[in-house]
């Protein structure tokens, strides 16, 4: 039997959103349903309900989230109903030539639930990021779940499955930080200040903060900068030079994603250091660098989808490390809201005046 729960439902560019009443199919084989019991808020949501990732609207939003399964379908064997789950954007197939090779993170063959959630009248819903849990339940792929420790808080636990993984995975996966590294951060939103988080965890010695936005600076701190930088009246590649002894740090992490945060990033890289981009460009950014420059310096200009993140091996984990005061990802969340809320939310997001609000349900 079908249900019918409460979502946030985007019906149309640049429109405000609405909760609405969806209908959620029984899972089908490999399909999971599962009750969320949070959701954060992010960029990538605005931007579906502004029409920048595509015109399938009607959208049902949110997708940091998780929660707890409700009923799965046949052949289902990764989780059971009452396992506390973090929900990702890919189910990897397995299949693939990057899953062959033994490189799962990259699958070029991801997949989501296979039937759809509907209104109520039968239009079809696009599920952000294939996911949909600015709602009271929603129907994903078996492999889109990942059991962790029942003990994390919801609204901590859910942020893992999207900007906070992200952040970490930029820096302890992509950009291979390790024990006593020099490390420098361009942006810190929640991206960025989950790259210093990350690069924490993974015991870099200097960890450089840079943003234009003073406040920004302060919270990334908190996080574990060793140093901050505002570009926005000090020239950054200097100034990470003169904390790195007149070198350049040994991974430089881009969580803004312009031409310009991208090249002070490339000039702030010490010979044969990394360069990780992880905040995502617009289609219209366009790059000039010298290539000699590019050869000359030698070491690795990476990118960092999703943080290069195998969700089966790092969100367990990453929930233990939490769980033993290792990982502050509770700073992570500004403010928890309603489902009623989202619209607001969006709307502070605007001001940048928070990392995470996150909806509680
Ligand atoms: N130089 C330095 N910092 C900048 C610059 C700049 N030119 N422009 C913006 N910033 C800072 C902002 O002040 C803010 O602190 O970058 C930070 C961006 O943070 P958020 O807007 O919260 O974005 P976040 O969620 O961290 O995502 C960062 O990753 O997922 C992508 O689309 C997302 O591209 C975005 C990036
Ligand atoms: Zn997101
Ligand atoms: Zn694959």
């Amino acid at each position: 039997m079908s249900q019918e729960v409460r979502g946030v439902i985007a019906f149309g560019k640049k429109e405000p959103v609405r909760v609405e009443t969806i209908v959620v199919p029984d899972p089908g084989p490999g399909e999971v349903v599962v009750k969320i019991q949070a959701c954060g808020v992010c960029h990538t949501d605005l931007h579906y309900r502004e029409g920048g990732i595509s015109d399938d609207f009607p959208f049902l939003l949110g997708h940091e989230a998780a929660g707890i399964v409700e009923s799965v379908g046949n052949g289902v064997t990764q989780v059971m109903p009452g396992d506390f789950v973090i929900l990702n954007w890919r189910a990897v197939c397995g299949q693939c030539r990057a899953c062959l090779r033994g490189r799962p993170w990259y699958c070029f063959d991801t997949h989501n639930a296979r039937q759809k959630m509907t209104l109520t009248d039968g239009r079809e819903l696009s599920p952000a990021l294939g996911i949909g849990a600015f709602a009271e339940k929603t129907l994903v792929s078996a492999g889109q779940c990942t059991r962790v420790d029942p003990a994390a808080s919801p609204a901590v636990a859910g942020l893992l499955g999207c900007g906070v993984m992200a952040g970490i995975g930029a820096a302890i996966n992509t950009g291979n930080v390790g024990r006593g590294d020099s490390v420098a951060v361009i942006g810190c939103g929640g991206v960025g200040d989950a790259a210093i988080a990350g690069s924490r965890l993974a015991g870099a010695a200097k960890i450089i903060a840079v943003d234009i936005n003073e406040n920004k600076l302060l919270s990334a701190l908190k996080m574990g900068a060793t140093h901050i930088v505002n570009s926005g009246t000090t020239d950054p590649v200097e100034a990470i030079r003169e904390l790195t002894a007149g070198n350049g740090a040994d991974v430089v992490i881009d969580a803004v994603g312009r031409p310009e945060t991208y090249k002070q990033a490339f000039y702030a890289r010490d010979l044969a250091g990394t360069v990780v981009l992880v905040g995502v460009p617009t289609p219209e950014m366009m790059l000039e660098l010298p290539l000699l420059e590019v050869f000359g310096r030698g070491g690795a200009l990476k990118s960092s989808w999703y943080g290069d993140c195998l969700p089966s091996r790092d969100f367990p984990m990453l929930i233990d490390l939490h769980l033993q005061g290792r990982l502050d990802l509770a700073s992570f969340v500004t403010e928890t809201i309603a489902l009623d809320d989202v619209e607001k939310a969006f709307e502070r997001m605007h001001h940048g005046d928070v990392l995470r609000s996150v909806v509680v349900l």
